[in-house]
């Protein structure tokens, strides 16, 4: 309870006076919401759906759209959602309430106030947390696909996306860097780690000849690369969790952004175990120091290509390189270990 973000303590606090069933919570911290209220829990984010279900949530759903049926009441910490998708969940939800349901939500007031007649604000600790009534019949058409083109050695590639996905408007330039330096032969089993919309699993697939898996904590990424890259095999995983002990002689990501590097960490410790002797990691970032020493550390050794503020890292396992003389690192260990408990205790 003491590290439960403010948002969620305050929604909690609000329902505490407001529930008309059936009802739904949308992103609360490890389903505090759903455990309170007895209710099912959706979450675009896998580790988010892994820690609500560890927290002893019986109805999750790990997917970007808002289940079928009809609400009473539906809670929304917008916190952990890109803005844009968090938007677009506001007009899903207005679109399940029945006509005198309620949507308690921490989303942006100027994404509320469209799809409702009433928007109150409830002054809840520092968080503004609204109770908004009377969903307007508004022509929701959800959720909003859109294309764009991307054009790479010659060919063109028409990619889908949709808000909260990378590349949100076209091809990112580190990934553009990334692929022009890609050496892959037919094949070859490629790991897209972080697909978002899946361009490099497309082009990898079609391109290439390569035999792709890709991989995402987002459902909503997941299900873009399922429509522009229809051949490769999909996996829902944060990192390697749930891959298992497969090798691959290619692992390519262009890595989300954290500051406290735990995402990438995972990315690098995880690319060694996973690929193949001789295999190739292609990693492509901003402000690359903290990555290169990462990799040097672990590889052996590595190459760079630098363009347009991005550095593109190329690392080659080999086989011959000797055990690292000292111990595994005290963040590996706890990784490791916090792994080992959640794999025991998941149901599956
Ligand atoms: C910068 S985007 C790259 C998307 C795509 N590969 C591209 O280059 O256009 C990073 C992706 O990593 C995903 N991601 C974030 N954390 C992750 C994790 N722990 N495991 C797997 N994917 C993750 C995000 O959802 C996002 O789609």
């Amino acid at each position: 309870m003491s590290d439960m973000p403010r948002t969620t303590r305050a929604l909690l606090h609000v329902l505490s006076r407001a529930t008309a069933r059936p009802m739904l919570d949308v992103a609360s911290h490890l389903g505090a919401v759903a455990r309170a209220a007895g209710c099912p829990y959706v979450h675009n984010d896998l580790t988010a759906c892994d820690g609500a279900r560890l927290a002893g949530v019986e109805a999750v759903h790990h997917t970007d759209l808002l289940p079928e049926g009809t609400y009473a009441t539906i809670c929304f910490d917008a916190r952990e959602y890109d803005p844009l998708l968090a938007a677009e969940t506001v007009a899903q939800a207005a679109a399940r309430l029945a006509p005198g349901g309620a949507l308690i939500t921490t989303a942006r007031r100027a994404d509320v106030e469209p799809f409702f007649a009433s928007v109150a604000v409830e002054a809840a600790g520092q968080d503004e947390v609204l109770v908004a009534r009377r969903p307007l019949p508004a022509a929701v058409v959800l959720p909003q696909f859109y294309t764009y083109d991307v054009a790479f050695a010659g060919q063109t590639y028409t990619v889908q996306t949709a808000p909260g996905i990378f590349s949100p408007r076209g091809l990112d330039e580190g990934t553009r860097l990334m692929l022009g330096q890609v050496e892959a032969r037919s094949g070859a089993r490629f790991l897209d780690l972080g697909c978002g919309a899946g361009i490099v699993s497309r082009i990898a697939a079609e391109a290439w000849g390569c035999e792709v898996t890709a991989v995402d904590v987002s459902a909503r990424a997941l299900r873009m690369t399922a429509l522009n890259a229809p051949a490769a095999r999909l996996i829902a995983s944060s990192g390697f969790q749930h891959l298992g002990a497969e090798q691959f002689d290619i692992i390519a990501s262009n890595p989300p952004y954290h500051t406290d590097f735990a995402v990438a960490r995972a990315f690098i410790e995880g690319a060694r175990q996973h690929l193949a002797p001789g295999g190739l990691l292609y990693l492509v970032v901003k402000r690359s120091d903290w990555y290169v020493r990462k990799v040097r550390d672990l590889f052996g050794g590595c190459r760079l290509v630098e363009e347009q503020g991005y550095t593109l890292i190329i690392a080659e396992k080999r086989e011959s390189r000797a055990a690292p003389a000292t111990a595994p690192s005290a963040t590996t260990r706890k990784h490791a270990k916090r792994m080992a408990a959640a794999k025991h205790r998941r149901p599956h």
